[in-house]
């Protein structure tokens, strides 16, 4: 049974556009989110003030555009803009790196830290958790993605190692300090294999359960799933109180399959084109 709290948190949509789309279609997609999501205010539940519900990752190239637009005024205040990655350091010379005192100030309200393409391009959990306090340092929350892959879940070792990805960064981080988490099990990432409600149920509590041993407040993280979240599975992975929004890769370069998403999570949306 979900506690009462539980069932109060706010469901957050997130869409990690990865590598895509080029420029104007870029352009095209912010603005027809920023228009059709609908303009009431961000939920206080997880921060002081409000904290968008509606979060759009871009390459990091559109990041100055986006917050531009989001500072002109014509983008709803319930959707933040974040980042897929952020630098060990804050500045200085390390060729090809962003760090989070140049994300905060384009307006990167959240980062991604432990994206299973990142880690399957090398990052350890010790970088990942070096990354995760980097984001913290600058002000953004880090939304901390783990998962197991197929290999992982068909052995049994699936909570152990979501449980090893979540206490490399849980060891090091204040237990004061904000730390979103997506669970992205690998085998769901760009297969079209969703992983079932029940699945990451069982998933979500062992993690909110590990949070809540290293000392965090398990029951007021939200805790998104990631993995093939199209429309048509949305309404039921988001009925589960222990689900509190989706990562949304594929889907989200398609404004109505983004926002029949963000619909189906109970956040508005308004039918205009
Ligand atoms: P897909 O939705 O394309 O499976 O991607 C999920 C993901 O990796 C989001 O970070």
């Amino acid at each position: 049974m979900p506690s009462p709290e539980a069932a109060n948190r706010p469901k957050i949509i997130a869409g990690n556009w990865k590598l895509n789309p080029p420029r104007a279609r870029g352009l095209e997609l912010f603005g027809e989110v920023a228009r059709r999501v609908a303009d009431t205010p961000a939920p206080k539940f997880y921060g002081p003030g409000g904290i968008p519900d509606v979060w759009i990752l871009p390459p990091s190239p559109f990041l100055g555009m986006f917050h531009e637009l989001t500072r002109g005024g014509g983008v709803p205040a319930r959707i933040g803009i974040g980042a897929q990655d952020i630098s060990p350091s804050d500045f200085g010379a390390h060729t090809g790196e962003t760090g989070g005192g140049l994300l905060f100030d384009f307006g990167c309200g959240i980062a991604l830290t432990g994206h299973s393409e990142r880690r399957e391009a090398g990052e350890t959990d010790a970088i990942i958790a070096i990354k995760t306090l980097a984001a913290d340092r600058a002000g953004i929350i880090p939304l901390l993605c783990v998962g197991e892959s197929e290999a992982e879940r068909d052995s049994g070792d699936m909570l152990a190692v979501v449980e090893r990805q979540l206490a490399a960064v849980v060891g090091v981080l204040p237990t004061d300090r904000p730390l979103w988490i997506a669970y992205e099990p690998v085998w769901a990432i760009g297969t079209g294999r969703t992983a079932t409600p029940e699945q990451v149920v069982e998933v979500h509590r062992s993690i909110r359960d590990s949070l809540t041993r290293g000392g965090r407040d398990g029951a007021r993280t939200p805790i998104l799933y990631g993995g093939s979240v199209k429309a048509a599975n949305a309404v039921s992975l988001l009925a589960e109180a222990e689900i509190d929004g989706a990562l949304v890769g594929g889907a989200s370069l398609d404004a109505d399959s983004f926002l029949a998403i963000v619909e189906a999570a109970g956040l508005g949306v308004s039918t205009g084109g």
